[in-house]
C-alpha cells in the first residue's frame, strides 16, 4: 500500500498562553498543502523502517516508528517535505501511519504530537489547544504557493522557549468571515507569533519574507516554528515569476488543497 503524507503551512498562528504542563495554548488556521512524502508499506517479519533522506533517523526518534507500535510491516518512507521547516512533515507521516495501519485515534495522534490529528482529516481547519481541538472550515484550496525553504533548520521546542509575548485569539467566526470573503486580502491578521523571535536570531528569514511581498506576494509568512518561509500568490503565474527571484534558497511550488 502507498500513500501521500500531505505538508501544511499555517496561515495564521497565534501562541495564546503557557500552560502548567509545559505546553502553550495556540490558535492556528491549519492548511493542507500539496508538497507531500509518499510512504509504502509492505508486510514484513518484523517492523522496520527505510528512508531515502540519510539525515532523518529510521529508529524510535521516528514518528513512524512509533505510529507504527507492534505492527509487522517495512515501511520506506520518500522524503520531499524537510525536516525541521516548520512544514509538519513527521506530524503528517505519522498520521499517515496510523491511517494505513488502522489506527487512527485522535489520542492517539496527539500522543505523538501537537500537529498530528489534525493530519488525520487536513484541509483547512480552526485549531485551538495544543492543535489538537479541530474544526474544520471551507477549504481554502488552488491558492499559488511558493515555499522558500532556507538551510537552517528549527526546533520546535527551542522556539516556543523563545517566545517572549502572546497573542489575544481572533475566534473562529473572524476566520470564517475572512475566508469566505478573501482570506489573501486579509494578510495583515494572518500574523505568526515565532516570527519575531525566529527573525531577530536569523535575520535572513526577516529578509526572505520582504522579498516575497517586493516579488509580488498577495500574502507572506513563515509557517509553523520556522524556517519555510511561505508566499500566497493571486495566480500561478505570479508565482512563477516571483520563483525566478530567488536563486540562492531552495525554492518550491506547491499549492492549496
Ligand atoms: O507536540 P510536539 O512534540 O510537536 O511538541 C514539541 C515541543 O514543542 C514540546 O515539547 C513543547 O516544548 C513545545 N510545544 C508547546 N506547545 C504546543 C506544542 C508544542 O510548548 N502547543
Amino acid at each position: 500500500m502507498r500513500v501521500n503524507a500531505y505538508a501544511k503551512i499555517n496561515w495564521s498562528l497565534r501562541i495564546t498562553g503557557k500552560r502548567a504542563d509545559g505546553f502553550h495554548d495556540l490558535e492556528t488556521l491549519f492548511q493542507t498543502i500539496s508538497l507531500h512524502d509518499t510512504l509504502t508499506f509492505e508486510p514484513s517479519d518484523r517492523l522496520k523502517l527505510t528512508c531515502d533522506d540519510p539525515t532523518i533517523p529510521v529508529d524510535k526518534r521516528n514518528l513512524v516508528i512509533r505510529a507504527a507500535g507492534n505492527a509487522k510491516v517495512a515501511i520506506a518512507l520518500h522524503k520531499e517535505i524537510p525536516a525541521g521547516g516548520g512544514l509538519g512533515g513527521g506530524s503528517s507521516d505519522a498520521a499517515a501511519t496510523l491511517i494505513a495501519l488502522g489506527n487512527s485515534s485522535p489520542e492517539i495522534a496527539l500522543n505523538l504530537g501537537s500537529d498530528v490529528p489534525f493530519f488525520l482529516t487536513g484541509g483547512t481547519a480552526y485549531a485551538t489547544g495544543r492543535g489538537e481541538i479541530l474544526t474544520p472550515l471551507p477549504r481554502v484550496t488552488g491558492i499559488p504557493l511558493l515555499l522558500l525553504i532556507p538551510e537552517e533548520r528549527v526546533s520546535t521546542a527551542r522556539a516556543f522557549g523563545m517566545l517572549r509575548s502572546f497573542s489575544p485569539p481572533l475566534g473562529i467566526e473572524r476566520y470564517r468571515t475572512m475566508i469566505d470573503d478573501d482570506l489573501l486580502s486579509h494578510a495583515t491578521e494572518l500574523i505568526n507569533d515565532f516570527e519575531e523571535p525566529i527573525f531577530a536570531m536569523l535575520p535572513s528569514l526577516r529578509t526572505l519574507k520582504t522579498q516575497l511581498y517586493e516579488a509580488g506576494a498577495a500574502w507572506a509568512a513563515m509557517s509553523g516554528s520556522g524556517s519555510t518561509i511561505v508566499g500566497a500568490f493571486r495566480t500561478a503565474e505570479d508565482r512563477d515569476v516571483a520563483r525566478e527571484h530567488f536563486k540562492n534558497v531552495r525554492a518550491v511550488a506547491a499549492e492549496t488543497l
